[in-house]
């Protein structure tokens, strides 16, 4: 069988995404199960970009399933000395057991994986950010049940968390309402593609109207710094605050994939709330990814 690799949510079929959150439930309510799985296994983590949670979640996953990681940074190895990537990964690919790339282009991860003979996984693109949403969805399950047929909001920029979002509604099949300031639209191609379960409206007030789930993301992603104040402007209506939120369903969850900035695009009371789930979906990143490690690893 050819390499699996899990570049988007849609590299996996509907039934492998939802056993991945079950597992994932299962790992992180009996931590010492199976806690050799990946024992002897290898990733390579190649980080173009910062990261807290993904690195951390990442390392200690393979640390407790019994397995090591190497964090690669693009200033200790040769690729940041120009040598291609595909060499990179044609000779990384014999020495571990999986790669994880975080980096802006997403089709440099596309190379990465037609040369890597191992499993390729997307720690952040510029366009998609799928490890993310494993985690996502297994806080909403965890919290409400199935998001099958549920109303989730995205408010904010339509860039890599938004697009994820888009792959999620199709593979968890819910409703997703993208309410985006004009000119920061996800792609057209894949709302196009998406358009049986996403729809674009301008006013975030109304987009969050009888809302289940309502999700941000920073306004100026990282690649974006040089945008800072402009998109300040732009984004200043999209807050999502407590007043936006007594708009969504009474029950309604609020995620954010973290970092966060208070008084951007939350505000400290929806963030800081104590029913606040935001920590749990942190949480979760370290249980998907073990989930994910072991399904990418089977023969
Ligand atoms: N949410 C997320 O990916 O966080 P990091 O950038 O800290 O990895
Ligand atoms: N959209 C953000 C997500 C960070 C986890 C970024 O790309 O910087």
């Amino acid at each position: 069988m050819s390499t699996r690799h899990f570049l988007t949510l849609m590299d996996l079929s509907r039934d492998e995404l939802h056993a991945i959150i079950q597992r994932a439930i299962a790992l992180k309510n009996s931590p010492m199960l199976h806690n050799d799985s990946l024992q002897h296994k290898t990733l390579a983590m190649i980080f173009e970009k910062s990261s807290t949670r993904t690195r951390v979640a990442f390392e200690v996953a393979m640390a407790q399933l019994g397995g090591s990681s190497l964090f690669l940074s693009n200033n200790d190895t040769q690729l940041g000395r120009g040598e291609p990537l595909e060499d990179t990964a044609r000779v990384i690919s014999r020495m571990v057991d999986f790669v994880t790339i975080r980096t802006f282009e997403h089709s440099k991860l596309e190379l990465f994986a037609q040369h890597s003979r191992v499993p390729v996984i997307n720690a952040l693109s510029d366009d998609f950010h799928p490890c993310q949403l494993l985690a996502d969805m297994q806080t909403y399950f965890e919290h409400r049940g199935d998001i099958q047929g549920k109303r989730v909001t995205w408010v904010g920029d339509g860039h890599n968390m938004c697009q994820s979002y888009m792959n999620a509604a199709e593979q968890f099949d819910f409703e997703l309402t993208i309410a985006c300031p004009e000119g920061f639209d996800p792609d057209p191609a894949l709302m196009q593609a998406r358009s049986q379960r996403v729809r674009l409206v301008r006013n975030p007030h109304e987009a969050v109207r009888d809302a289940d789930l309502v999700a941000t993301d920073v306004w100026s992603s990282m690649g974006q710094e040089e945008e800072r104040l402009k998109r300040l402007q732009v984004f200043a209506d999209y807050q999502v605050d407590e007043e936006m939120m007594a708009l969504a369903k009474s029950d309604a969850l609020f995620f954010h994939c973290l970092p966060a900035h208070r008084g951007e695009e939350v505000s400290a009371g929806v963030l800081d709330a104590p029913d606040s789930v935001v920590w749990d979906e942190a949480e979760n990143r370290l249980h998907t990814k073990k989930a994910l490690l072991e399904f990418l690893c089977k023969p």
